[in-house]
């Protein structure tokens, strides 16, 4: 039976939030170039969108995480599925990710990358689940949307690898 759906964040408010957030980081990186690192899966939808909306120079790249947990909580346990292609040494590296929630996979990933001399390493993150923080030394530096303690779909997140592909952050009804 197919699953219900009712929208959280319809595209239109997705949209233009990206918007305005790829604003701010060409402002901030103003004549600086700025080297994405997508959060796979879930993050390559927003990559695209945030990607296509910046001013500024940008390069890519890809990395693929898991991290051990029973259904839907992650347990800290982070392995590197896909690793990055390109080095980091003296670069501005953004991690672009679509959701954080406990942040056990992020405080994880960024202690990772630092070690690998970026110039600078910045969070970007199209959801953030504030209520569920665990590791509280995660810094967003720029959310589009703060959201309460739900399980979304779309936009790139996944129930059971479903509804990545919807163009809307919705919520599954029970
Ligand atoms: P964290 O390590 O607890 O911050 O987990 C973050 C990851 O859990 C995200 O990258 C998502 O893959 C997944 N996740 C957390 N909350 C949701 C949700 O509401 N919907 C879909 N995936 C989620
Ligand atoms: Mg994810």
């Amino acid at each position: 039976m197919a699953d219900k759906i009712r929208v959280l964040l319809n595209e239109e408010e997705v949209n233009a939030r990206i918007s305005e957030v790829a604003a701010q980081i060409s402002r901030d990186y103003a004549g600086k170039n700025v080297h994405l690192i997508c959060i796979l899966k879930g993050g390559v939808f927003f990559t695209c969108e945030l990607a296509k909306r910046l001013t500024i120079p940008v390069t890519l790249d890809f990395m693929s995480v898991s991290s051990y947990g029973s259904g839907t909580v992650s347990s800290g346990i982070v392995r590197i599925i896909k690793d990055l292609d390109e080095p980091l040494e003296g670069r501005e590296v953004i991690i672009v990710e679509d959701i954080i929630d406990s942040g056990r996979t992020l405080a994880y990933l960024i202690e990772v990358l630092k070690q690998r001399n970026p110039a600078g390493i910045r969070l970007c993150t199209l959801l953030d689940k504030p209520e569920r923080r665990v590791k509280k030394q995660v810094k967003v530096d720029y959310t589009c949307f703060s959201i309460p303690d739900e399980f979304v779909v779309g936009y790139g997140l996944d129930y059971d690898q479903k509804y990545r592909n919807l163009p809307y952050i919705g919520v599954i009804e029970q």
